[in-house]
């Protein structure tokens, strides 16, 4: 089965063609970085116009890329939510029109699912069941999954999400947007010892998550050292990612071991985090446990896991329906 799948979320507007949900023909992402950069986060408004410009131009692409005339697709899967309400209706109405016009099956896709089913796209997939990490700008939650579309929720973050902590650590030391990335690269350049920031959470049973006073805790040290901070930077990011990359490798390898997996899956945009992927790889082997992380492309978001998520429910026969509607927030 041809899927061809589109994600509209945030701000990439991403168009792919995946067969049987693992093999990818063809995954377009068109960022929106620039338009964004100026604000230092992501602007709404702009981010639907911005998908309104893009998704022609993105879709025609993924089609040429993987070789194919839209006649040949056999359904269609599209980001339903959640996400920015504006940016999703621009990718779900196109992908509405486009099925009812090709007389073809689609789907509504919840995004966390596709990043879930990201692992599946590599060479390599966890057997069932797994633990999975889904670390993004606008999630970090522990899941406990027994199928393609079956997971229960473990934990998730009280406040901010990981990616969310990068952001705004990076727009409050002046490094710009997005803030991920960048630290990911500086950090590298920094000693982590040097400074030393809390690891909220960390030993409390729960397999939820706390970043909101990791990031006061920045804010106070650059407060604390005003005049001194800027030569400080590597230090402090590296100081920050390092209590990030512990509490998170930390939950993540108790809920493996609490639920007796073997495998742990780790995705969203954060998973692409050098330091987090190394230290992850080390920690679980120790004890025996395998990681699965997809490449750094496949951890950001893009419309090749939309197409593969929406293979396995197309599968079992369920589509959506014409009257099926966008969400913002996250479903249970
Ligand atoms: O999954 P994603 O592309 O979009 C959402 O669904 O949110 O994740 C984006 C988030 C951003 O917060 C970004 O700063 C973070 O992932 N991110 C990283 C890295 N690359 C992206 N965080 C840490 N290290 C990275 N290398
Ligand atoms: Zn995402």
């Amino acid at each position: 089965m041809i899927v061809f799948g589109i994600e509209t979320s945030c701000d990439e507007t991403a168009a792919a063609v995946v067969v049987d949900g693992k093999k990818i023909l063809s995954s377009i992402v068109s960022s929106q970085v620039t338009v964004h950069h100026p604000y230092g986060g992501v602007v709404p408004e702009l981010a639907s116009r911005e998908h309104v410009e893009a998704i022609v131009p993105v879709v025609n692409e993924a089609l040429t890329a993987a070789g194919i005339d839209k006649k040949g697709l056999d359904a269609v899967a599209v980001t339903r939510g959640p996400g920015l309400v504006g940016a999703l209706l621009v990718g779900f109405n196109f992908a509405r029109a486009f099925a009812f016009t090709m007389d073809i099956p689609w789907i509504g896709i919840d995004h966390l699912e596709g990043h879930i089913n990201s692992v599946f796209l590599e060479s390599d997939p966890p057997p069932f069941p797994f633990v999975a990490l889904l670390a993004s700008g606008g999630h970090t939650s522990i899941y406990h999954v027994t199928s393609h579309t079956g997971y229960a929720l473990m934990g998730q973050t009280r406040d901010d999400a990981a990616g969310e902590a990068f952001d705004k650590v990076a727009k409050m030391l002046g490094l710009g947007y997005p803030g991920g990335i960048i630290i990911d690269r500086l950090a590298g350049k920094g000693n982590p010892q040097n400074i030393s920031f809390p690891r909220p959470f960390m030993d409390k049973s729960t397999f939820d998550f706390s970043f909101s006073g990791l990031k006061t805790a920045v804010r106070r040290y650059i407060q604390d050292h005003r005049n001194d901070f800027r030569r400080q930077i590597p230090d402090i990011v590296a100081g920050f990612q390092e209590a990030v990359v512990d509490v998170l490798s930390n939950k993540i390898i108790r809920a493996a071991k609490e639920k007796e997996c073997n495998h742990i899956a780790m995705v969203g945009g954060v998973a692409a985090n050098k330091r987090l992927r190394e230290k992850i790889m080390r920690e679980a082997s120790r004890d025996g446990l395998t990681v699965h992380i997809p490449s750094v492309e496949l951890c950001g978001d893009n419309a090749a896991m939309i197409a593969a998520v929406g293979y396995h429910y197309l599968k079992k026969g369920i589509a959506s329906d014409l009257g099926d509607d966008v969400y913002s927030r996250i479903k249970r």
